[in-house]
């Protein structure tokens, strides 16, 4: 009985600001709204999503009120299907000036890009490399670089690293370990 993965619900502090934050910079949708209970004063809840197969990915309830960082969840990461969407968002993030601490880094097994939300929420935009490599792994990496020469670059970087291969051969071979759990 595998858990899939499905969406986080966050608290936040100003609804409409993270709301304009996540669909006009993040390009998500809102698919739904309302207060979580008929009753009087009930939080509205906001649930947005990306992708046909989740009614919601991330949500928010505007109930935050204290003023310390975010400190239980590191991050929340989203697979892109490309190179290119990552440096799309790059710029996009770049643009809107909102987010912060901006943070392109390749753990050989993706390329990234981490930030913070307007409220200091952690999150990574990624997409998947060729290669899997044994984690942890972290090194910045050269935005400017052509696709071609950071697939030179990041592959001259992992491959001397415990377990570098071609991703498919490590989903073949957790899904032969998985079929036999
Ligand atoms: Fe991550």
């Amino acid at each position: 009985m595998p858990l899939r993965w499905s969406h986080t619900v966050v608290y936040v502090r100003d609804l409409e600001a993270m709301i304009d934050f996540y669909t006009n910079v993040l390009g998500f949708e809102v698919t739904d709204r309302g207060k979580v209970a008929p009753a009087d004063g009930a939080p509205e809840i906001v649930f947005m999503s990306q992708v046909e197969t989740d009614h919601h990915q991330i949500a928010f309830l505007g109930v935050r009120q204290d003023d310390a960082p975010p400190n239980s969840v590191n991050h929340m990461a989203f697979r892109t299907d490309s190179l290119s969407d990552v440096r799309s968002m790059l710029a996009a993030l770049k643009a809107d000036g909102r987010a912060t601490h901006i943070n392109p880094l390749t753990h050989g097994n993706a390329w990234s890009v981490y930030f913070t939300d307007p409220e200091g929420n952690g999150l990574e935009v990624f997409a998947d490399t060729p290669w899997h490599v044994q984690q942890p792994q972290g090194k910045p990496w050269d935005t400017s670089l052509t696709d071609d020469e950071l697939h030179a670059w990041t592959q001259a970087e992992f491959e001397k690293e415990p377990g570098f291969g071609p991703i498919d051969a490590f989903y073949a071979a957790r899904a032969e370990k998985l079929r036999q759990a």
